[in-house]
């Protein structure tokens, strides 16, 4: 009974509510059309999100990863929101604006790597269009402590039963590549 109670008290505040607007480091809620760059708010490890190749052999596909220097902000991106408008928690493309001699696109999407075991994200899907065959290439924006973190949960298929989680980085071949972890890379927004 308290339960209910409680639930019912729970929806009622927040149930309904829209998603807040992520705000960049200014304090500007982020827009479509411009471009930010995605910097880890923890220091001395790391710089901004770039492209990189998964190892010095082969130079594509291109993966997402984090800059080597910390005074590095890495390539600017923006983002493509299902209905438009960036709030947290909403499905979204994230797109380097940048060109590559890749044949991929710089859209960003989740794969599974076999030799790592894990899920990482690479570059190559294709924007818009939601449901079942566009999964891989919805990610959100949540609110964490302060700061924002990235995380895979796509809510574009009904039906679909994703692998959910959140991006945080890790080290191979000395590229930190960002992947599906337990300890995600706490981020923000920096306006280009
Ligand atoms: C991407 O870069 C181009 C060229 O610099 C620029 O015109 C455009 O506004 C940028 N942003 C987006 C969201 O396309
Ligand atoms: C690539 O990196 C490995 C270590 O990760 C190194 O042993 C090898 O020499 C490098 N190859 C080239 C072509 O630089």
């Amino acid at each position: 009974m308290k339960t209910a109670l409680f639930l019912a008290f729970t929806f009622l505040f927040f149930g309904s509510s829209t998603p807040a607007p992520v705000l960049d480091i200014s304090g500007q809620e982020l827009r479509t059309g411009l471009d930010y760059f995605v910097l880890p708010v923890i220091r001395g490890r790391g710089g901004g999100l770039t492209l990189e190749s998964a190892d010095n052999e082969t130079l594509c596909p291109l993966f997402v990863a984090q800059e080597q220097l910390e005074v590095s902000s890495g390539l600017p991106l923006y983002f493509s929101p299902v209905n438009g408008v960036i709030r947290e928690s909403t499905d979204l493309n994230v797109l380097f604006n940048a060109s590559s001699i890749c044949v991929q696109t710089t859209l960003w999407a989740l794969t599974y790597d076999e030799s790592l075991q894990k899920y990482v994200v690479a570059t190559g899907g294709v924007e818009g269009n939601p449901g079942p065959e566009t999964l891989n290439n919805w990610f959100k924006i949540e609110k964490f402590d302060d700061d924002y973190k990235l995380v895979f949960c796509p809510t574009v298929c009904d039906f679909c039963r994703p692998v959910c989680g959140e991006l945080g980085v890790i080290i191979v071949n000395g590229i930190r590549r960002l992947a599906l972890t337990d300890d995600p890379l706490k981020v923000m927004f920096m306006r280009v």
